[in-house]
Protein backbone atom coordinates (compact mmCIF):
# COMPACT_ATOMS: atom_id res chain seq x y z
CA UNK A 1 0.00 0.00 0.00
CA UNK A 2 1.85 3.25 -0.78
CA UNK A 3 0.74 6.24 1.30
CA UNK A 4 -0.35 9.44 -0.46
CA UNK A 5 1.86 12.35 -0.20
CA UNK A 6 1.81 15.43 -1.23
CA UNK A 7 4.54 14.83 -4.51
CA UNK A 8 2.09 11.56 -5.49
CA UNK A 9 -0.97 14.13 -5.59
CA UNK A 10 1.07 16.12 -8.61
CA UNK A 11 1.84 12.54 -9.82
CA UNK A 12 -2.05 11.61 -9.78
CA UNK A 13 -2.66 14.95 -11.67
CA UNK A 14 -0.25 14.20 -14.40
CA UNK A 15 -2.18 10.65 -14.54
CA UNK A 16 -5.48 12.17 -14.84
CA UNK A 17 -6.37 10.28 -11.72
CA UNK A 18 -9.19 11.92 -10.09
CA UNK A 19 -8.35 12.53 -5.74
CA UNK A 20 -10.45 12.01 -3.55
CA UNK A 21 -10.75 13.98 -0.39
CA UNK A 22 -13.27 14.29 2.54
CA UNK A 23 -13.13 15.71 5.81
CA UNK A 24 -12.78 14.13 9.20
CA UNK A 25 -12.35 15.03 12.90
CA UNK A 26 -12.00 11.97 14.71
CA UNK A 27 -10.71 8.89 14.53
CA UNK A 28 -13.40 6.17 13.92
CA UNK A 29 -14.28 8.05 10.81
CA UNK A 30 -11.01 8.66 9.81
CA UNK A 31 -10.01 5.20 10.06
CA UNK A 32 -13.17 4.28 7.77
CA UNK A 33 -12.48 6.44 4.68
CA UNK A 34 -9.13 5.31 5.02
CA UNK A 35 -10.19 1.46 4.51
CA UNK A 36 -12.77 2.63 1.96
CA UNK A 37 -9.27 4.61 -0.06
CA UNK A 38 -9.72 8.43 0.09
CA UNK A 39 -6.62 10.17 -0.46
CA UNK A 40 -6.50 12.81 1.28
CA UNK A 41 -8.58 13.07 4.88
CA UNK A 42 -8.63 17.41 5.47
CA UNK A 43 -8.89 18.04 9.16
CA UNK A 44 -10.98 20.78 8.37
CA UNK A 45 -11.95 24.01 10.47
CA UNK A 46 -15.13 23.51 9.90
CA UNK A 47 -14.74 21.18 13.22
CA UNK A 48 -16.47 24.20 14.92
CA UNK A 49 -19.10 24.43 12.43
CA UNK A 50 -19.70 20.26 12.74
CA UNK A 51 -18.85 19.26 15.84
CA UNK A 52 -18.47 21.95 17.95
CA UNK A 53 -21.61 23.57 17.18
CA UNK A 54 -20.74 26.87 16.65
CA UNK A 55 -21.96 29.32 14.23
CA UNK A 56 -18.94 29.86 11.66
CA UNK A 57 -15.47 28.73 11.87
CA UNK A 58 -13.19 31.73 13.03
CA UNK A 59 -13.55 30.58 17.33
CA UNK A 60 -11.35 27.76 16.28
CA UNK A 61 -8.10 27.38 17.86
CA UNK A 62 -4.95 26.03 17.34
CA UNK A 63 -5.37 23.91 20.88
CA UNK A 64 -8.93 22.54 19.20
CA UNK A 65 -7.08 21.99 15.72
CA UNK A 66 -3.91 20.00 16.80
CA UNK A 67 -6.48 17.52 19.29
CA UNK A 68 -8.32 16.95 16.06
CA UNK A 69 -6.08 15.96 13.78
CA UNK A 70 -4.19 13.83 16.40
CA UNK A 71 -6.84 12.11 16.45
CA UNK A 72 -7.24 11.49 12.86
CA UNK A 73 -3.61 10.80 12.18
CA UNK A 74 -3.40 8.31 14.96
CA UNK A 75 -5.47 5.76 12.47
CA UNK A 76 -4.86 6.97 9.11
CA UNK A 77 -2.70 4.42 7.15
CA UNK A 78 -2.73 5.85 3.67
CA UNK A 79 -4.81 8.88 3.26
CA UNK A 80 -2.61 12.67 3.44
CA UNK A 81 -3.71 14.15 6.69
CA UNK A 82 -4.23 17.55 6.04
CA UNK A 83 -4.68 20.31 8.98
CA UNK A 84 -5.94 23.07 8.22
CA UNK A 85 -4.72 26.57 9.67
CA UNK A 86 -7.78 28.61 11.82
CA UNK A 87 -8.20 31.92 11.22
CA UNK A 88 -5.29 34.11 12.76
CA UNK A 89 -3.34 31.25 13.10
CA UNK A 90 -1.70 32.39 10.36
CA UNK A 91 -2.81 35.97 9.00
CA UNK A 92 -0.55 37.59 11.54
CA UNK A 93 2.57 37.13 10.13
CA UNK A 94 5.06 34.65 7.80
CA UNK A 95 6.60 34.05 10.91
CA UNK A 96 4.03 33.23 12.98
CA UNK A 97 2.15 31.32 10.42
CA UNK A 98 5.41 29.08 10.34
CA UNK A 99 5.44 27.99 13.93
CA UNK A 100 1.61 27.20 13.81
CA UNK A 101 1.79 24.92 10.97
CA UNK A 102 4.52 22.97 12.57
CA UNK A 103 2.36 22.59 15.40
CA UNK A 104 0.66 20.97 13.48
CA UNK A 105 2.56 18.71 11.90
CA UNK A 106 4.57 18.10 15.47
CA UNK A 107 1.82 18.05 17.73
CA UNK A 108 -0.88 17.20 15.32
CA UNK A 109 1.24 14.42 13.12
CA UNK A 110 -0.36 16.02 10.13
CA UNK A 111 1.60 15.06 6.51
CA UNK A 112 0.63 18.75 5.63
CA UNK A 113 -1.21 22.04 6.19
CA UNK A 114 -4.03 24.28 4.52
CA UNK A 115 -4.61 28.12 4.48
CA UNK A 116 -7.28 30.03 3.14
CA UNK A 117 -6.24 32.98 0.74
CA UNK A 118 -4.40 33.77 -2.61
CA UNK A 119 -1.57 36.03 -3.77
CA UNK A 120 -1.46 38.16 -0.30
CA UNK A 121 -0.53 35.13 1.15
CA UNK A 122 2.68 34.20 -0.87
CA UNK A 123 5.49 34.58 1.65
CA UNK A 124 3.63 33.20 3.97
CA UNK A 125 3.02 30.08 1.85
CA UNK A 126 6.54 30.20 0.72
CA UNK A 127 7.82 30.41 4.24
CA UNK A 128 6.14 27.45 5.52
CA UNK A 129 6.99 25.53 2.41
CA UNK A 130 10.63 26.57 3.18
CA UNK A 131 10.28 24.52 6.35
CA UNK A 132 9.43 21.15 3.95
CA UNK A 133 5.82 21.54 5.11
CA UNK A 134 3.44 20.50 2.57
CA UNK A 135 1.16 23.33 2.01
CA UNK A 136 -2.80 23.26 0.23
CA UNK A 137 -4.12 26.14 -0.62
CA UNK A 138 -7.44 27.68 -0.74
CA UNK A 139 -9.19 30.14 -2.97
CA UNK A 140 -12.73 30.98 -4.10
CA UNK A 141 -15.00 30.78 -0.85
CA UNK A 142 -13.02 31.62 2.13
CA UNK A 143 -15.03 30.74 5.04
CA UNK A 144 -12.80 33.29 7.50
CA UNK A 145 -13.52 35.88 5.78
CA UNK A 146 -17.07 35.24 5.48
CA UNK A 147 -17.69 39.44 6.85
CA UNK A 148 -15.52 40.53 4.42
CA UNK A 149 -17.38 38.48 1.63
CA UNK A 150 -21.02 39.59 3.32
CA UNK A 151 -21.93 35.78 3.56
CA UNK A 152 -21.30 31.74 2.12
CA UNK A 153 -21.84 32.96 -1.55
CA UNK A 154 -20.01 32.03 -4.70
CA UNK A 155 -17.08 33.93 -5.82
CA UNK A 156 -15.63 34.53 -9.09
CA UNK A 157 -19.48 35.11 -11.12
CA UNK A 158 -18.23 38.60 -12.24
CA UNK A 159 -15.27 39.36 -15.17
CA UNK A 160 -13.11 41.27 -12.43
CA UNK A 161 -13.37 38.62 -9.64
CA UNK A 162 -12.88 35.91 -11.64
CA UNK A 163 -9.93 37.15 -13.10
CA UNK A 164 -8.67 37.75 -9.35
CA UNK A 165 -9.60 34.21 -8.79
CA UNK A 166 -7.68 33.32 -11.53
CA UNK A 167 -4.68 35.03 -10.78
CA UNK A 168 -4.80 33.94 -6.51
CA UNK A 169 -4.48 30.04 -8.11
CA UNK A 170 -1.94 31.51 -9.62
CA UNK A 171 0.17 33.01 -6.98
CA UNK A 172 -0.53 30.33 -4.55
CA UNK A 173 1.65 27.46 -7.30
CA UNK A 174 4.09 30.27 -7.67
CA UNK A 175 4.38 29.90 -3.49
CA UNK A 176 5.18 27.03 -3.61
CA UNK A 177 1.52 24.72 -2.86
CA UNK A 178 1.24 21.60 -3.81
CA UNK A 179 -2.38 21.80 -3.65
CA UNK A 180 -5.70 24.48 -4.23
CA UNK A 181 -8.80 24.14 -2.71
CA UNK A 182 -11.10 25.92 -4.92
CA UNK A 183 -14.49 26.67 -3.25
CA UNK A 184 -17.90 27.49 -4.32
CA UNK A 185 -16.87 29.21 -8.01
CA UNK A 186 -18.31 28.51 -11.44
CA UNK A 187 -17.95 25.35 -13.05
CA UNK A 188 -15.71 26.98 -16.11
CA UNK A 189 -13.59 29.35 -13.76
CA UNK A 190 -12.69 26.15 -11.94
CA UNK A 191 -11.79 24.26 -15.04
CA UNK A 192 -9.49 27.32 -16.14
CA UNK A 193 -7.64 27.76 -13.17
CA UNK A 194 -7.29 23.42 -13.22
CA UNK A 195 -5.97 23.78 -16.72
CA UNK A 196 -3.73 26.31 -16.09
CA UNK A 197 -1.99 25.17 -12.86
CA UNK A 198 0.39 22.50 -12.82
CA UNK A 199 -0.78 21.83 -9.01
CA UNK A 200 -4.19 19.77 -8.82
CA UNK A 201 -7.27 21.68 -8.23
CA UNK A 202 -9.64 20.29 -5.33
CA UNK A 203 -13.04 21.29 -5.96
CA UNK A 204 -16.05 22.01 -3.29
CA UNK A 205 -19.22 23.64 -5.05
CA UNK A 206 -16.40 23.95 -8.22
CA UNK A 207 -18.18 21.78 -10.94
CA UNK A 208 -16.71 18.28 -12.40
CA UNK A 209 -13.44 19.55 -13.83
CA UNK A 210 -11.55 19.83 -11.31
CA UNK A 211 -8.72 17.59 -10.54
CA UNK A 212 -10.39 16.19 -7.26
CA UNK A 213 -13.30 16.62 -4.98
CA UNK A 214 -13.63 17.63 -1.20
CA UNK A 215 -16.85 17.13 0.70
CA UNK A 216 -17.21 17.70 4.62
CA UNK A 217 -18.17 14.70 6.18
CA UNK A 218 -21.21 15.80 7.77
CA UNK A 219 -22.46 16.68 4.81
CA UNK A 220 -22.29 13.87 2.28
CA UNK A 221 -23.29 11.75 5.08
CA UNK A 222 -26.75 13.97 5.59
CA UNK A 223 -25.94 14.68 9.17
CA UNK A 224 -25.78 18.49 8.69
CA UNK A 225 -29.34 20.63 9.09
CA UNK A 226 -28.54 22.65 6.14
CA UNK A 227 -27.72 21.55 2.79
CA UNK A 228 -25.62 23.52 0.32
CA UNK A 229 -26.47 23.20 -3.86
CA UNK A 230 -23.23 21.39 -4.43
CA UNK A 231 -23.93 18.69 -1.49
CA UNK A 232 -24.92 15.56 -2.04
CA UNK A 233 -25.99 13.36 0.61
CA UNK A 234 -24.87 9.63 -0.27
CA UNK A 235 -26.66 8.60 2.74
CA UNK A 236 -29.19 10.10 5.40
CA UNK A 237 -27.29 9.24 8.96
CA UNK A 238 -29.52 11.37 10.58
CA UNK A 239 -32.21 9.97 10.04
CA UNK A 240 -30.84 6.42 11.31
CA UNK A 241 -29.30 8.02 14.14
CA UNK A 242 -32.95 9.83 15.07
CA UNK A 243 -34.93 6.41 15.05
CA UNK A 244 -31.71 4.22 16.52
CA UNK A 245 -32.15 7.14 19.07
CA UNK A 246 -36.23 6.77 19.65
CA UNK A 247 -36.02 3.05 19.75
CA UNK A 248 -33.04 2.83 22.51
CA UNK A 249 -35.41 5.23 24.47
CA UNK A 250 -38.65 3.57 23.75
CA UNK A 251 -36.78 0.31 24.61
CA UNK A 252 -35.18 0.80 28.17
CA UNK A 253 -38.32 2.94 29.17
CA UNK A 254 -40.59 -0.22 28.30
CA UNK A 255 -37.78 -2.46 30.02
CA UNK A 256 -37.19 -4.39 26.10
CA UNK A 257 -33.43 -3.45 26.61
CA UNK A 258 -31.03 -4.92 28.03
CA UNK A 259 -32.85 -8.64 27.19
CA UNK A 260 -31.07 -11.81 28.46
CA UNK A 261 -28.84 -11.77 25.32
CA UNK A 262 -27.32 -8.76 26.38
CA UNK A 263 -27.06 -9.47 29.80
CA UNK A 264 -23.81 -11.57 31.61
CA UNK A 265 -24.53 -14.72 32.95
CA UNK A 266 -26.03 -15.25 36.73
CA UNK A 267 -23.24 -14.90 39.06
CA UNK A 268 -21.70 -17.79 40.63
CA UNK A 269 -21.19 -16.04 43.88
CA UNK A 270 -25.16 -16.14 45.13
CA UNK A 271 -24.68 -12.28 46.39
CA UNK A 272 -28.85 -13.07 47.48
CA UNK A 273 -28.01 -15.76 49.45
CA UNK A 274 -25.00 -14.72 51.18
CA UNK A 275 -27.08 -11.16 51.96
CA UNK A 276 -29.68 -13.48 53.79
CA UNK A 277 -27.08 -15.41 55.46
CA UNK A 278 -25.59 -12.13 56.55
CA UNK A 279 -28.64 -10.49 57.48
CA UNK A 280 -29.37 -13.22 60.12
CA UNK A 281 -26.26 -13.03 62.22
CA UNK A 282 -25.95 -9.46 61.94
O1 LIG B 1 -12.76 23.48 6.75
C1 LIG B 1 -13.15 22.80 5.77
O2 LIG B 1 -13.88 21.81 5.91
C2 LIG B 1 -12.72 23.21 4.45
C3 LIG B 1 -13.34 22.51 3.28
C4 LIG B 1 -14.65 23.12 3.00
C5 LIG B 1 -12.47 22.50 2.11
O3 LIG B 1 -11.93 24.09 4.31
Amino acid sequence: MDKVTAVSLIEQKKEGRKITALTAYDAPFAKLMDEAGIDVILVGDSVGMTVLGREDTLSVTMEEMIHHTRAVSSVVKRAMVVADMPFMSFQVSPQKALENAGRLIKEGRAHGVKLEGGKIMADTIRAIVNAGIPVMGHVGLTPQSVHQLGGYKVQGKKFDSARQILADSRGVEKAGAFSIVLEAIPADLAQAVTEELHIPTVGIGAGPHCDGQILVMQDMLGLSERKAKFVKEFVNIRKIARDAFTAYVDEVRGSAFPSEEHSYKPSKTKLKVVGDEEKKRG
